[in-house]
């Protein structure tokens, strides 16, 4: 029996594995294509388990494995996580669009000190809170810049959004922002893209907002003691295939960095960057069982129990990039003939016809009760899902250092009465 299909009978199916020593090695391989110096945020929106979580903060090798990951967290939910994980308060980013005055007020209670503001309003809301606590918290002013660079997956600038500050707003709007209370401006938060399509696009999109912060410090003397470049960096998302590398990267930063910040190496400013999926997304599999199949109109359907409910949800919304799930033969070996494929529809349990993973994917012979694994589910998977839709119960997720079973555990809803 594969260890997938044994760890379904153990634990139940549908359930997520998550492979620790592989979420070490992205942070290793990351850190390694970044320049030295260069600090790495983990987008605990990509998953917040705290074990993965506490991979990506603690060197495994004690001190001399050095470059461990901050947090940047945009909800309670996220930063409780990263509080579970070990992650200092210190070392949080605290991001997003809609930041409540609980949340934010939590934020600062927990001791997060640093925050990205999207608009004049958002830093005064920030500053607020940070009145209330009688403390002044450092902000970064997240820039939705008016230009944009190469073409990517998901692109987050250049068009109106309520993502930044627009850059060609600033002047009008920088002495109020220099004069909220409670804030000092640190710097800025360039976040354009996400899942970059290849290095060359990658490197050009940092040259891009590298120069676009240059030129805002110099033209309107904005603060750079923290720079926040953003990310990009790619993941392969519920197909088979490996994690990209980036050969070129960390020559390129460099270079792009001392022609735009001659002082960054000696920390002026501090330079950081931000991942999710890269961190973790090939760390993680969905593990599922095959439930049915049938045929309809000459078309095969392939019943799994598991749906948009835990997987990919917003995609089967229609809201983020469509998504075709893809089988690891390699997990998958000895559990069911991978000899003959065919082309089937992958559904979920759902009593929706949005419960669709994938149309005419090549698939196995399948049959009710097999085993099927979808690779790279690390990143997006449970948290990024429909999970409570009609009523279904959270996957397991199981954590695994090599063969050890590290723990076991399940998301729970209860219903609170206020
Ligand atoms: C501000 C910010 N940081 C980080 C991320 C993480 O992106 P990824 O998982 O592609 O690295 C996102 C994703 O949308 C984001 O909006």
């Amino acid at each position: 029996m594969s260890r997938n299909a044994d760890l379904a009978r153990r634990f139940g199916s549908p359930l997520y594995v998550y492979d620790l020593d592989r979420v070490t090695a992205a942070r290793r391989d990351l850190f390694a294509a970044l320049p030295d110096g260069v600090a790495l945020y983990f987008s605990f929106k990509a998953n917040p388990h705290p074990e993965i979580a506490r991979a990506l903060r603690v060197a495994e090798n004690g001190a001399g494995d050095g470059r461990v990951c901050r947090a940047e967290v945009s909800s309670t939910g996220e930063l409780a996580a990263a509080m579970d994980a070990g992650f200092d308060a210190a070392d949080v980013l605290y991001t997003g669009p809609g930041k409540t005055n609980g949340e934010l007020t939590a934020a600062i209670a927990t001791g997060v000190r640093v925050f990205s503001v999207e608009s004049l309003s958002d830093l005064r809301h920030v500053g607020a809170a940070a009145t209330g606590h009688g403390v002044t918290v450092d902000c970064l002013l997240r820039v939705n810049s008016a230009s944009t660079s190469s073409s990517t997956s998901i692109r987050m600038t250049g068009t109106p959004s309520q993502f930044g500050l627009d850059s060609e707003t600033l002047p009008e709007i920088l002495a109020e922002l220099r004069d909220v209370p409670g804030t000092r401006l640190a710097g800025m938060h360039l976040f354009s893209l996400s899942n970059a399509q290849d290095e060359a696009s990658l490197i050009a999109e940092f040259r891009h907002t590298i120069s676009v912060a240059a030129d805002l410090h110099r033209r309107l003397g904005l603060p750079v003691r923290l720079l926040d470049i953003g990310g990009g960096f790619a993941a392969p998302y519920l197909v088979p295939g490996d994690r990209p590398v980036y050969p070129g990267l960390r020559s390129a930063l460099a270079a792009t960095l001392d022609e735009h910040f001659p002082d960054w190496r000696t920390g002026t400013p501090e330079v950081a960057c931000e991942s999710g999926r890269h961190l973790v997304g090939d760390g993680g599999q969905l593990v599922c069982t095959v439930v049915n199949v049938k045929e309809s109109r000459g078309q095969r359907f392939v019943i799994l129990d598991a749906g948009i409910n835990i997987l990919g949800g917003m995609s089967g919304l229609g809201r983020l990039l469509p998504v075709t799930v893809g089988f690891d033969e390699e997990a998958m070996a000895g559990e069911v003939d991978l000899g003959r494929l065919e082309t089937a529809n992958l559904v979920g349990p759902l009593c929706t016809p949005g419960d669709i993973l994938g149309r005419g994917v090549p698939a196995p012979a399948l049959s009710p009760g097999d085993v099927v694994t979808i690779p790279n589910a690390g990143a997006y998977g449970v948290t990024a899902s429909l999970l409570m839709f009609l009523g279904r119960p959270a996957p397991v997720e199981v954590i695994l250092r090599g063969d050890e079973v590290v723990s076991a555990s399940r998301i729970e809803f209860h219903r609170k009465y206020e």
